[in-house]
């Protein structure tokens, strides 16, 4: 059975924590390919170079949740041939064999565009930044400026931007708790599977 759903939606939005509980509860695979970005910027050199010779332990790196870390994704996200050389990555895992839940910025739009469902998780910068900030602490309007700058960043890019799909959901989660949050997308994705 090939099944695939794509999550996308700004930073901090609970994007991850919505697909690994969505994949657990379906048996699906999960692929946070944020990970991918995120490690490119962190291997240093040339992002190209970095990205076309991505390894496994790559995205076992400790450091790759910090906000530095996220910038530096966001950063070499930008650059069309990064992005070009992990399309083929992330499309094999979209149509592996049990069904599978990726999540990013572009996988309703550029990787996926014919996913079986495609969800938008967001929520307010402040919400995000206040759940960011409970994840790694620090200054807590440093974070938010770190999430706004970001958004802006993925969202004006001209390759791939950050955008809604045309036939995705949205998913407003500035008023749920997490668990209501992944009951609602549970709900969705058990809908178009029947
Ligand atoms: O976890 P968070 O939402 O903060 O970020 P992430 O999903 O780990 O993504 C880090 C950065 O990678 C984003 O800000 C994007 O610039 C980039 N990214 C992307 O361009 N396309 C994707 N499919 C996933 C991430």
């Amino acid at each position: 059975m090939i099944f695939t759903v794509a999550i996308d939606g700004p930073a901090a939005a609970g994007k991850g924590t919505i697909s690994k509980a969505v994949a657990a509860h379906f048996g699906f695979g999960h692929l946070d390919t944020g990970v991918l970005y995120r490690a490119v910027g962190a291997k240093g050199g040339d992002p190209i170079a970095a990205a076309r010779t991505l390894e496994p332990e790559d995205l076992n790196r400790a450091d790759l949740r910090t906000l530095d870390a996220g910038q530096a994704a966001s950063r070499v996200a930008a650059i069309p041939e990064v992005r070009a050389a992990l399309v083929a990555f992330q499309r094999d895992f979209a149509r592996r064999e049990g069904g599978a839940v990726l999540d990013g910025r572009d996988i309703g739009t550029v990787i996926c565009p014919n996913a079986d469902v495609k969800l938008f998780v967001t929520a307010t910068a402040e919400v995000r930044a206040n759940r960011r900030h409970a994840e790694l602490g620090g200054d807590y309007d440093l974070v938010l400026r770190e999430v706004i700058e970001r958004d802006m960043r993925d969202a004006g890019r001209a390759d791939a931007p950050m955008r809604v799909a045309d036939d995705a959901i949205v998913l407003d989660t500035s008023d749920l708790s997490i668990e209501e949050a992944v009951e609602q997308a549970i709900r969705v994705v058990a809908a178009r599977k029947a």
